[in-house]
């Protein structure tokens, strides 16, 4: 039986944040995501946990691409812009091209993945997209962003 120290031993793992963008044609969106790791070298893969609410969520599903940017700890305001729901606020003022995979691409970012969706899985309540890494590039430099940079903790719930 499940002890009730999870949720705090959770709390207590070490994620980097970053900034999940993807697009149905010329509908586009961004989220920030934290539950993202690599599950492969060769192919590289990637793996990012959506929850079925996203918005983001259903443009995966359709264009079955995304794209992953790496932020650094300094960028606290696209924390705070992508973490909302409105999309047309999300974009606004914000440098970006278009990827190899239609996803937006973010002119200032650290870094960033872009990825053609592999395999899906929903083991529970988020949906797991394995990316293979079609395009890649470090852009600048500096200290990635991560959970030891954000005051709360993002528990998965809707
Ligand atoms: C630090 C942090 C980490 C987050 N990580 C995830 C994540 O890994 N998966 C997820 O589904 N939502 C995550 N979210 C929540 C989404 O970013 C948020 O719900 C966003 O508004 C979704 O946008 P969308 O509905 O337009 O796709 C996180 C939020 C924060 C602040």
């Amino acid at each position: 039986m499940l002890n009730e120290n999870w949720l705090e031993t959770l709390a207590g793992m070490v994620h980097g944040i970053y900034v999940l963008t993807s697009a149905d044609g010329e509908i586009i969106n961004g989220m920030i995501a934290s539950w993202v790791c690599q599950v492969s070298y060769e192919p590289p893969m990637v793996l990012v946990a959506v929850h079925p609410n996203r918005y983001s969520q259903q443009l995966i599903e359709k264009s079955g691409s995304f794209a992953l940017h790496l932020i650094t700890s300094k960028q606290r305001d696209l924390l705070f812009r992508f973490k909302k729901s409105d999309i047309e606020e999300k974009f606004s003022a914000i440098a970006r091209s278009k990827g190899k995979t239609g996803c937006p691409i973010l002119k200032d970012c650290l870094g960033y993945l872009e990825c053609t969706v592999r395999a899906r899985y929903s083991p529970g309540n988020h949906t797991l997209f394995v990316g293979e890494i079609v395009d890649a590039r470090m852009v600048s430099t500096g200290t990635p962003m991560s959970t030891l940079d954000y005051p709360g903790f993002y528990m998965g719930k809707e």
